[in-house]
C-alpha cells in the first residue's frame, strides 16, 4: 500500500507543486492519474518511488518510508517505474542485458535470471529481439523492452508515467493490454495518462489540479458528474457519443451529421 500523508512539495521555495496531499493506493488496484500539463502528476509519481522527497508530510510503502535512506532500496524493488520516453531508462547495448541489468541490480538469484528474462520478454512479445540494440527499435518496441525490464524485477506496484503517449493507437492498445494482464496477475497498476479513453478501463481515477486531488473515485462517476473542462480534460469519445444520443434522439437518425458535429472544432 502506498500512502501519502499530508504531503507538501516544491522545487523552488514559495512555489508549491504538491499541496497537503493525502491518499492511499491499496495492493491490487488499477488507478489512473489525470490532470493538465504541469499539475503535478510526474512529481507525485517520483514522490511515490522516493526519487523526490516530501518537504512536509510522509510517503510510505507499507512500513517503508521514502525519507529513510535505508528503506529506499526496498522501495525501488517493490515499485517499478516506466517513463514516458523509454530512452531515458536504457543503460545497456542490447535487449537481453537491458532486462538482466535491472534484475542484477536488485540481486535476483542467478538461477532465476534466465527464466524471468524469458517470461518478461514473452509477456511483451519481444522474445525474438534478445540481441537487438534498444536504440534501434521502434518507439513501441522500446517501450515494451522498458516494460519487460520492470516486469522481470517483479515489483508489486508499477507506475506508468505517460508510457503510452509516444505510441500509435495499436502500440497504445498493446501496452494497455499488457497493463491489464499484469493487473490480472496481481500487480498494482498506476497509470498516468492524457488519454481519457484509457481512463475508462481503470477502476479508480485521481484527478489532479494545481497540486491537489480534485476527484478520487470511479471514472464513470467523474465523467457523468463533473465538468471536465474545469480541469482542461475532455470526455472520452464513448461518453460524448452516449451523451449526444441521450440528449437528442433526433440526431440518431442523422448519424453523418452527428459524426460531423462530433469532430468539428467550434
Ligand atoms: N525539476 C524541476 N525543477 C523545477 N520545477 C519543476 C521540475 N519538474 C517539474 N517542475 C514544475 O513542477 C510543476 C509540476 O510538474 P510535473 O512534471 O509534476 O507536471 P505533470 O502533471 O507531470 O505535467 P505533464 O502532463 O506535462 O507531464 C510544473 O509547474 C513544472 O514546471
Ligand atoms: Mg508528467
Amino acid at each position: 500500500m502506498i500512502t501519502f500523508d499530508h504531503v507538501h512539495f516544491y522545487y523552488k521555495k514559495g512555489q508549491p507543486v504538491i499541496n497537503n496531499m493525502s491518499f492511499t493506493i491499496g495492493t491490487g488496484e488499477f488507478v489512473a492519474i489525470v490532470g493538465s500539463n504541469g499539475c503535478g502528476k510526474s512529481t507525485i509519481a517520483k514522490l511515490m518511488d522516493g526519487l523526490l522527497l516530501p518537504k512536509k508530510g510522509s510517503v510510505t510503502f507499507n512500513n517503508l518510508d521514502t525519507s529513510r535512506p535505508t528503506d529506499l532500496d526496498m522501495i525501488h524493488e517493490h515499485i517499478g517505474f516506466v517513463f514516458q520516453n523509454p530512452e531515458d531508462q536504457f543503460i545497456t547495448t542490447n535487449v537481453m542485458d537491458e532486462v538482466v541489468f535491472g534484475m542484477e541490480n536488485i540481486r535476483v538469484p542467478r538461477e532465476e535470471i534466465q527464466s524471468r528474462l524469458d517470461h518478461a520478454l514473452r509477456a511483451v512479445q519481444m522474445e525474438d529481439y534478445l540481441d537487438s540494440m534498444p536504440h534501434q527499435l521502434s518507439g513501441g518496441q522500446k517501450q515494451r523492452v522498458a516494460i519487460a525490464a520492470i516486469v522481470a524485477m517483479r515489483p508489486q506496484f508499477i507506475i506508468f508515467d505517460e508510457a503510452t503517449s509516444m505510441l500509435d493507437p495499436l502500440g497504445r492498445e498493446h501496452v494497455l493490454s499488457i497493463m491489464h494482464e499484469l493487473h490480472r496477475l496481481g500487480m498494482t497498476i498506476i497509470h498516468i495518462t492524457h488519454h481519457m479513453e484509457e481512463v475508462l478501463s481503470a477502476e479508480r481515477i485521481l484527478v489532479i489540479h494545481e497540486g491537489r486531488i480534485e476527484f478520487d473515485g470511479n471514472p464513470l462517476t467523474f465523467f457523468e458528474t463533473v465538468d471536465v473542462k474545469d480541469y482542461q480534460l475532455e470526455l472520452p469519445f464513448a461518453v460524448r457519443l452516449y451523451q449526444m444520443l441521450y440528449q437528442s434522439t433526433s440526431l440518431m437518425a442523422d448519424w453523418k451529421e452527428m459524426i460531423r458535429i462530433q469532430w468539428s472544432i467550434n
